[in-house]
């Protein structure tokens, strides 16, 4: 079973895809951290974020660079937004993403373009959403637990900064897959989010 979920910056779909994996028995993969470990690379490098060449350059980053915890900070994000409206980024990290989605029993991925590019195949496809106020207070509080000290208008501005450069973008865009089912999380908790979601994966299953 392959279960695709999409989303903006900060809606909850990362939080929703480990938990639909853990209950699900499946590996998952959080995309969004292959274009953060490109955009790392590119800042090492002190390459050029917007030039294509230079972020394809970056595309051949060593995978241990997968678990720094430094890929989940907001200026890596803004940076992974900006080279991954390359095409030839995506192109580069499109292969890697469809043989974790086939792997034999399935998987869960999560990103902006798992249902429309990735895995159109996928048998359960969620779009995650809430509004950009909420995403960003909640990005606001993560962010000072760990002893961040960036403002909520600053969160605020970022995430409608990413938003328009994610949907914008020729490139894959950021757009809810017609056969995905939508899940707003805007005034949910967590638990009810998790739940909602099992639930509407079971409901396309069994479709
Ligand atoms: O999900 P995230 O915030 O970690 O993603 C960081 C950026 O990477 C996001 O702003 C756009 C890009 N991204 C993408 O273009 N396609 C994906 N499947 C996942 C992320």
């Amino acid at each position: 079973m392959i279960i695709a979920v999409d989303g903006p910056a900060a809606s909850g779909k990362g939080t929703i895809a480990r938990a639909l994996a853990r209950h699900y028995g499946l590996p998952h993969l959080d995309t969004g951290l292959l274009y953060r470990a490109v955009a790392m690379t590119v800042q090492r490098l002190e390459l050029d974020a917007t030039k294509e060449a230079d972020a394809v350059a970056a595309c051949d980053f060593d995978d241990s660079l997968l678990a720094d915890p430094g890929l989940r900070s907001d200026a890596v994000g803004q940076l992974a937004s900006v080279v991954s409206a390359h095409p030839l980024v995506r192109a580069s990290l499109f292969q890697r993403q469809k043989r974790f989605a086939h792997q034999p029993g399935g998987a869960v991925l999560d990103g902006r373009d798992i249902g429309t590019v990735i895995a159109p195949e996928a048998d359960a496809k969620l779009f995650v959403k809430a509004t950009p106020q909420i995403r960003a207070r909640r990005r606001h509080s993560e962010l000072h637990a760990h002893g961040a000290t960036i403002s909520y208008d600053k969160v605020l501005a970022d995430i409608r900064a990413r938003d328009a450069r994610d949907s914008g973008r020729a490139a894959a865009p950021l757009v809810q897959a017609p056969d995905s089912a939508l899940l707003d999380t805007s005034f949910l908790t967590i638990d009810e989010s998790v739940r909602r979601a099992i639930a509407l994966v079971e409901a396309r299953v069994a479709a």
